[in-house]
């Protein structure tokens, strides 16, 4: 029997990057046609030998090149660079580009609660999102939470060490979602043309601490870990030792906020998009890592 879903082809943003690549493998996965936007040419070649296409062009470089590097592509799936300055700038260039290019579904990838006056970088999404939301574009807005998958980077350290360190109060709540199932609801997005001009939170099935994170890196990798808020400026210190980095600053008001607040959202809409129970951190890194099932 063939499949009845057309196959599309779908530009990606960002496809050399974290959340670029799900992407990128999800619509692989899917039977669909990525074509991976990327502005280094080793980039490029890697993305081609997974089975994706690639284009290379320069997000900073204006509409007329985006456009140029959109032709003949039945969506687009944009992922910002991540805390890109003018990331709300160069979001209205891809959208413009797109019009141009006559590509009208349009897929922008958000965060979760983009309004919040205290995050520069999450403001800078709130506006991106108006701009999707006044263009002739056929949009649709995922606001993914926090990543399950931002642990992985820490957890060498944090089982050496036995801390796992964050930079903000460690009983503060999240929501982390898993960066495969991001994939799959921009999977299901475009291909369902009913989510089109919808606003989709995809948050995690769990409200974990940063406690509650460490207590699954010990228990995944069977040593004792446990959560420790580290100082802002022995953060700083150590990423940024001659401050230079233009995203710090952006960065420690995020902080400021997980401090606070924490971030939280409703896995209610990621549900309804998989036909599933989103997956938990556990068993998303428990794949990542190719640990047996439980
Ligand atoms: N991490 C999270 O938990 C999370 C949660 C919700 C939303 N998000 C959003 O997801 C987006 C991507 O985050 P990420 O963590 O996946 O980022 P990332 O791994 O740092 O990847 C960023 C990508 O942007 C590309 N890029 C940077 N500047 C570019 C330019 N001028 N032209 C073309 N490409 C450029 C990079 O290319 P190179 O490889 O060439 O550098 C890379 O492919 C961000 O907008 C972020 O806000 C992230």
């Amino acid at each position: 029997m063939t499949d009845p879903r057309p196959t599309l082809r779908v530009a990606v943003t960002g496809a050399s990057g974290k959340t670029g690549a799900a992407v990128v493998a999800g619509l692989l996965e899917a039977g669909h046609e990525p074509v991976a936007l990327v502005r280094r040419p080793e980039a490029a070649a890697s993305l081609r030998e997974q089975g994706a296409a690639a284009r290379l062009v320069d997000l900073d470089a204006g509409p007329d090149a985006i456009a140029a590097a959109l032709a003949d592509v039945d969506a687009v799936h944009h992922v910002p660079p991540n805390m890109h300055p003018a990331e709300d700038a160069l979001t209205a260039d891809v959208v413009a580009a797109a019009e141009r290019a006559g590509v009208r579904r349009f897929v922008f990838h958000s965060v979760l609660q983009p309004h919040v006056p205290a995050m520069p970088h999450h403001l800078r999404k709130a506006t991106s999102e108006l701009t999707v939301r006044s263009s002739s574009l056929r949009w649709t807005v995922l606001q993914p939470a926090s990543y399950a998958q931002n642990v992985l980077p820490f957890w060498d350290a944090a089982v050496a060490s036995g801390t796992y360190r964050v930079p903000y109060d460690v009983a503060r709540p999240f929501t982390p979602v898993d960066l495969a199932d991001v994939a799959g609801a921009v999977v299901a997005v475009l291909e369902d043309p009913a989510t089109t001009y919808g606003t989709f939170e995809l948050a995690g099935p769990e409200v974990l601490t940063s406690a509650d994170l460490a207590a699954v890196v010990a228990e995944l990798s069977g040593r004792p870990v446990v959560a420790e808020r580290q100082p802002v400026a022995d953060w700083r210190a150590a990423v940024d030792p001659d401050g230079t980095r233009a995203d710090v600053d952006d960065l420690v008001a995020m902080f400021d906020h997980y401090d606070a607040h924490g971030l939280v959202g409703s896995p209610l809409a990621l549900g309804v998009l998989l036909g599933r129970t989103p997956t938990t951190v556990r068993d998303a890194l428990r794949r990542d890592l190719g640990l047996a099932p439980a």
